[in-house]
């Protein structure tokens, strides 16, 4: 195959970004997208230039490291992560652009790369089960209704990549917010800290500057790991019933 990159190039935080070409030819269809960019920086770096930076970590699909708007749609355009896209979903001749994740609270370290701690101070925020929830026999002997059981693993699925921010009109994180407090929420270990965990993690998302959730529904759409809509109908309601119980 051969296909051309428009690379969205930044040096770093308060440089400015441009659009870089570069042409690639011999690549295999079979190809991951990121073994793909690898070539790429290989052949950067035997001309001494700067290799593009993106992020990546397990290539699995499993981590969340891996983000990159491709043709405008974050993730591209297969709903999977960007490390488990692959050239075949590609047509050879191809032009592809590659953007990093925009969003105000994901500032841009460099080229590809965005700042997505955000998402770790929502999570110290409430995302967490505290109280004593006793060892694995104790786990065995809670009985869990099969429905919330799994309706907590799905949203427990999230891998926090950030797709859903990068392709809200918003920049919300509001279905990476409410996967996490539907997944604990609704588990017996997370009742105690229910209604705190939902305020908190809420503030803590306006606080970092994400918008709010318009139901525009881009962030279901892009999900890798599918996380529904209507989590973010029962974080509405776990806040409704923290704001009535506390006011
Ligand atoms: S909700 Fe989906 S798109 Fe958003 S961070 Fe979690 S896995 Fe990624
Ligand atoms: S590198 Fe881990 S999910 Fe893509």
């Amino acid at each position: 195959m051969k296909i051309t990159l428009n690379v969205m190039r930044q040096a770093g935080p308060n440089d400015e970004a441009r659009l870089v070409a570069y042409e690639l030819v011999g690549l295999s269809e079979d190809m991951s997208f990121l073994e793909m960019l690898d070539v790429l920086n290989e052949q950067l770096t035997e001309r001494g230039e700067d290799p593009v930076a993106f992020d990546s970590d397990c290539r699995e699909g499993i981590c969340g490291m891996c983000g990159i708007v491709i043709n405008g749609v974050a993730h591209g355009p297969e709903r999977t992560t960007t490390c488990q896209l692959h050239m075949r979903s590609f047509k050879d001749g191809d032009t592809i652009t590659l953007e990093p994740w925009r969003a105000s609270a994901f500032p841009v370290i460099k080229d590809l790369v965005v700042d997505r701690s955000a998402f770790d101070r929502i999570i110290q925020a409430g995302g967490y089960i505290s109280v004593n929830t006793g060892a694995a026999p104790d786990a065995h002997a809670t009985p869990v209704p099969k429905a919330d059981a799994d309706r907590a693993f799905e949203a427990a699925a999230c891998i926090g990549c950030g797709a859903c921010v990068a392709a809200c009109p918003n920049a919300s994180a509001m279905l990476f917010t409410a996967a996490k407090v539907t997944h604990l929420g609704l588990l017996p270990q997370g009742q105690p800290e229910r209604e705190a965990r939902v305020v908190n993690m809420l503030h803590q998302h306006d606080v970092e500057g994400f918008g709010g959730c318009t139901n525009i529904g881009e962030c279901s759409a892009v999900c890798p790991k599918e996380i529904p809509l209507d989590v973010i109908g029962t974080l509405n309601a776990d806040l409704g019933h923290a704001l009535v119980r506390n006011k």
